[in-house]
């Protein structure tokens, strides 16, 4: 499975901060916000991901994560002059995508939960054997209307989904990682404009509900997933990795250690890679976990 981050838009709800940079890239306590949708990717066993972002950010990005090489990806870079919509990235990825299904996390949706892991590994395997067209990932908020909101029957199978409706038929917001097979370029090519100008990627779930072709996993409470799209909420997202980490002694979203654990790298590489950000804890973390996997 190819894999795309989008990581465009504005950020116009976070200025002054997200004036001159992007979005995706502020912290998230110790990391940029971009660690996590890649690590969720990462974790899902996907290697070969297009990010998508705006023409003036998209040097940042490649000065932050390069060609993917030192993680065991490969990481390539597309633009998104304006942000016409999240389906979009379909149109744009298409040869990226190529002949393959692709999962969509958008840059700043973070996802933390106990077996996230085997739920990605299970949903990808049911896209990639052809048993499900499309699989979304649901989550129980306060305030659906913010959000797209889907139902599923008691097998887990999509009966509605609409985009942010005033009246929400239920309390599931649809979150920001799609797991779509081969035809969902397709479908994001025969799209309309919706009245806000944009290709919705509600309007590609819908597409596969009708086909009855959709599954909505519901993560449930013990898993977080945070928002980090006002000042307050950015900052309890940090405040929630802060907590964790501190606690337990581990990191969120540490990609290094990602690469490490997926076999994309080995321990002499997690620990070079470590080295160089030895000044910080994080470094510190890193290398420390790459000596833990020598000592097995
Ligand atoms: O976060 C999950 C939600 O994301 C879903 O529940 C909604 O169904 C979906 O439409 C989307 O809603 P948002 O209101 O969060 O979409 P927003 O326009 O804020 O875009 C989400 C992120 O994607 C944001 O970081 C900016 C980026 N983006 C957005 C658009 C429209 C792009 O990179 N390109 C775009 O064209």
């Amino acid at each position: 499975m190819k894999g795309i981050i989008l990581a465009g838009g504005s950020g116009s709800r976070l200025y002054p901060i997200t004036r001159a940079v992007s979005k995706q890239l502020l912290p998230v306590y110790d990391k940029p916000m971009i660690y996590h949708p890649l690590s969720t990717l990462m974790l899902a066993g996907i290697r070969d991901i297009l990010l998508i972002t705006t023409p003036d950010d998209l040097l940042s990005f490649q000065q932050l994560l390069g060609d993917g090489r030192e993680l065991g990806l490969c990481i390539s870079y597309a633009e998104q002059p304006s942000p016409d919509g999240l389906a979009q990235a379909f149109v744009i990825g298409a040869e990226h995508v190529g002949d393959d299904p692709v999962a969509l996390v958008l840059g700043d949706n973070i996802f933390h939960g106990p077996g996230f892991s085997a739920l990605l590994h299970n949903s990808v395997a049911a896209v990639e054997t052809g048993h499900d067209g499309c699989v979304l990932f649901g989550y129980a908020v306060k305030d659906p209307q913010r959000y797209g909101v889907g139902e599923a029957d008691a097998d887990g199978r999509l009966i509605s989904i609409e985009e942010k409706p005033s009246h929400p038929r239920s309390n599931r917001a649809i979150t920001g990682l799609y797991l779509y097979d081969n035809s969902v370029v397709e479908i994001a090519r025969g799209l309309t404009p919706s009245a806000r100008g944009e290709l919705e990627i509600t309007d590609v779930n819908k597409a596969y509900l009708t086909q009855d072709r959709a599954r909505l996993i519901n993560l449930g409470r013990g898993f977080a997933w945070l928002d980090t799209g006002t000042h307050e909420s950015l900052l309890e997202a940090s405040q929630y990795v802060q907590v964790l980490e501190n606690r337990q002694g581990v990191r969120i979203a540490c990609v290094e250690e990602v690469a490490l654990r997926m076999g994309f790298i080995d321990a002499d590489a997690c620990y070079a890679l470590g080295a160089r950000q030895g000044k910080s804890g994080y470094g510190e973390y890193v290398m420390a976990v790459a000596k833990a996997a020598w000592e097995g």
